[in-house]
């Protein structure tokens, strides 16, 4: 299947040039309607992660959380009816409202998944978590000549069946378009596996830059907008 992109939100310029017979691919802000299947998307690709890891309940609520914040941003790919992947991300500072808010799904869904307990980037992502709560927060690395405030791109997910079709690269660029529009940040972060190759050459097709990797293997990316 060839896919062209819109954005349903803002002005429907394409992303791509639209094929013949191409499916149309639109992409507009999370709601409520299409949660369970945004968390069916979420929960096949990170299944093995910690956000995954702690069950579709913790899922349900992170994603929301994003469509409820006024600064942040939660988008949503479909095909029709059907949901083919989504974006969140809030403006850095946000993990304290976050924590404080899913503190309670937090602690059950962990306490109920003993196969969690031992998984080092669970474990470092409570700790800090927990610091964040008390008001410590963690070190930031980031380009000294930055533009500040930053909007952290959290998360993003397409399904395996839409997966290579410029579905990614339209949720990163809706992403950025929609920060822009907030009106409230100058610049955007993202964080990418060193092993994870499509998002990381989605972000260099959109002119963001590698910073620094973390002992975990995880690389920072920023832009300026
Ligand atoms: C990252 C992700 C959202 C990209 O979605 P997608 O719809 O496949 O992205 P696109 O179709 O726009 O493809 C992006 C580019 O990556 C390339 N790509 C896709 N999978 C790849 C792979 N396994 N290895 C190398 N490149 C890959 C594509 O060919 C494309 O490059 P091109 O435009 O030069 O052809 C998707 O792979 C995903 O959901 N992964 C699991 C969750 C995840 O890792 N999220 C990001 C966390 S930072």
């Amino acid at each position: 299947m060839q896919v062209s992109i819109s954005h349903a939100i803002g002005n429907n310029q394409d992303v791509h040039a639209p094929q013949e017979q191409a499916a149309k691919v639109v992409v507009e802000p999370l709601t409520y309607v299409d949660i369970e299947s945004v968390v069916d998307v979420h929960m096949e690709a990170y299944h093995d992660r910690p956000s995954g890891m702690v069950g579709r309940k913790y899922a349900r609520q992170f994603l929301l959380w994003f469509s409820h914040q006024p600064d942040a941003v939660a988008i949503v790919a479909k095909h029709g009816d059907k949901v083919l992947g989504y974006g969140v991300g809030a403006p850095v500072g946000y993990q304290r409202r976050l924590n404080r808010n899913l503190f309670w799904t937090v602690f059950w869904s962990v306490l109920f998944r003993p196969k969690v307990w031992i998984n080092p980037i669970v474990i470092s992502n409570i700790w800090s978590r927990f610091l964040v709560l008390l008001g410590v927060s963690p070190k930031e690395s980031r380009p000294p000549d930055l533009p500040l405030p930053l909007m952290s791109y959290v998360g993003a997910a397409v399904s395996s069946e839409a997966r290579g079709m410029g579905v990614g690269f339209a949720l990163y660029k809706s992403f950025e378009d929609e920060t822009r529009k907030l009106g409230t940040v100058k610049s955007i972060r993202g964080t990418v596996h060193r092993d994870n190759a499509a998002p990381a050459k989605i972000l260099s097709k959109l002119g963001w830059t590698p910073w620094r990797e973390n002992k975990l293997g995880y690389i920072s990316w920023f832009k300026s907008l």
